[in-house]
């Protein structure tokens, strides 16, 4: 199977999963979408309203600001791969539960394997959590690590991590707004110094593994 076939196989099984409740009142599973060789992915929370009826992420408000911050920094949705931790939208938006995350971050974890991106932007405490758990790192608190790049090991998938604000804080507070776009420019940084490592550049200016 090639890689394409593989993903379109997990978007299948996404769109048809009834392994929470949050399939009951779901319009559609938002699988994720973008660049399957993306070397960035942008990882939410849930799906919201507009996510849930047109099964794609961040389509709505917040995903107006994310699409924005991108093209920002001279990237297009279709360079990236976004998508979420938790694949339905949980009822009025509310925080998705531990057995939800627990039943439905299998998906993402495959999604990771795939793909293979360098480098992993968690929006928000959910993601963040979820991610930096799985590379070892205990998280108290979103306001702590973001803006701080860890890196770890995701099945097997050297990744980098970079945790910042959920877009929809930015909407509620516009003070954020300034943050997530000073985290956004990282995100280049990261990259081109990436692509210096080899010549001898390194990456500890903004390693801080050990929280
Ligand atoms: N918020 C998220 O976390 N994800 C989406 O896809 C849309 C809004
Ligand atoms: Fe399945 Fe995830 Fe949807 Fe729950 S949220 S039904 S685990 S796809």
């Amino acid at each position: 199977m090639t890689l394409e076939d593989k993903m379109h196989k997990i978007e299948e099984e996404i769109k048809r999963c009834t392994k929470c409740s949050l399939w009951k009142k779901r319009t559609n599973a938002v699988p994720g979408e973008g660049n399957y060789q993306a070397e960035i992915m942008f990882i939410g929370e849930a799906p919201g309203r507009y996510e849930d009826l047109q099964g794609r992420p961040f389509v709505g408000a917040a995903g107006k600001l994310l699409t924005s911050l991108i093209e920002d920094i001279g990237l297009t949705r279709a360079d990236v791969y976004i998508t979420n931790v938790v694949k339905c939208r949980p009822p009025n938006n509310r925080d998705p539960k531990q057995e939800e995350i627990s039943a439905c971050s299998p998906y993402l974890v495959r999604q990771i394997s795939l793909i293979k991106p360098k480098l992993l932007v968690t929006l928000g405490r959910h993601s963040t959590k979820f991610i930096l758990e799985k590379i070892g790192v205990k998280v108290s608190g979103i306001t702590k690590v973001r803006g701080t790049l860890f890196e770890g090991e995701i099945n097997g998938v050297p990744v980098k991590v970079l945790p910042t604000y959920h877009p929809a804080a930015a909407l509620y507070n516009p003070a954020l707004k300034d943050t997530l776009q000073a985290d956004f420019r990282k995100i280049l940084e990261i990259i081109k110094e990436k692509n210096q490592v080899k010549k001898g550049v390194t990456l500890d200016f903004f390693l801080k593994s050990d929280r």
